[in-house]
């Protein structure tokens, strides 16, 4: 079985005190930190840049695994670096000149990913994927956290599984959009790797750190 990775969205998180909220998934168990940048323009909602970044980095040593749904993301890459974020992932509906992009993320010497919003054909990835360090595939259509999980994604998990096995190289599959205990286990059995959870960790009733272990523990 692979490892699987949780990666929390701050998206949900009580923003008044974030150091806590932070501080409560790492103590569960979080394996990333998941940070929604979102500019108005490529999602039609706004949240947070690099000072957030920047704050989640004093905060914290996990990985920060920002998730670029802005337009014309090249022209941010080096302030979220120097921000401290470990991980860019950047949409492929974003970028005309994809490769060049990818290539910048990694010459600044981070990670690189690429999304997939849910009606974006997997047939994107062809010639990039050799490429990139991670794929984010959109279960739900980017933009809000707390959104209802696309069932028909769970196939989609499963063929950029297959491709990325053809490929034989370590890439991440994370899925990114309505994630919870319910969805997780089939979600890893169709190959995901990475697991995005922002309001069934955050919204959680008994709290953010019962929450992260449950959903742990039906993937384990
Ligand atoms: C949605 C974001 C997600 C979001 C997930 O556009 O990319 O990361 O925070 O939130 P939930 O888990 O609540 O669907
Ligand atoms: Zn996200």
């Amino acid at each position: 079985m692979r490892e699987v990775k949780i990666a929390p969205s701050i998206l949900s998180a009580d923003l008044r005190c974030l150091a806590r909220e932070v501080e409560a998934v790492a103590r569960a168990g979080a394996d990333w930190i998941h940070v929604d940048v979102m500019d108005g323009h490529f999602v039609p909602n706004l949240t947070f840049g690099m000072p957030i970044v920047a704050a989640l980095r004093r905060i914290t040593s996990l990985p920060l695994d920002v998730h670029l749904m802005i337009e014309a993301p090249e022209r941010y890459l080096e302030a979220f670096a120097r921000a401290g974020a470990d991980r860019l992932i950047v949409h492929v509906e974003a970028c005309p000149h994809l490769h060049r992009v990818i290539q910048g993320i990694r010459g600044l010497g981070l990670r690189a990913g690429v999304a997939l919003n849910p009606a974006t054909p997997l047939s994107v990835l062809e010639e990039i994927l050799p490429d990139v360090d991670q794929v984010l595939i959109m279960t739900v259509n980017p933009g809000f956290g707390g959104q209802a999980f696309i069932e028909r994604m769970r196939e989609k998990v499963r063929r950029a599984r297959r491709m990325i096995d053809a490929l034989d190289r370590p890439i991440e599959l994370e899925v990114d959009g309505g994630v919870g205990p319910e969805n997780a286990s089939d979600l890893v059995e169709a190959g995901a790797t990475v697991l995005v959870a922002g309001a069934s960790i955050f919204e959680a009733p008994d709290g953010a750190e019962a929450a992260l272990r449950r959903l742990r523990q039906a993937v384990e």
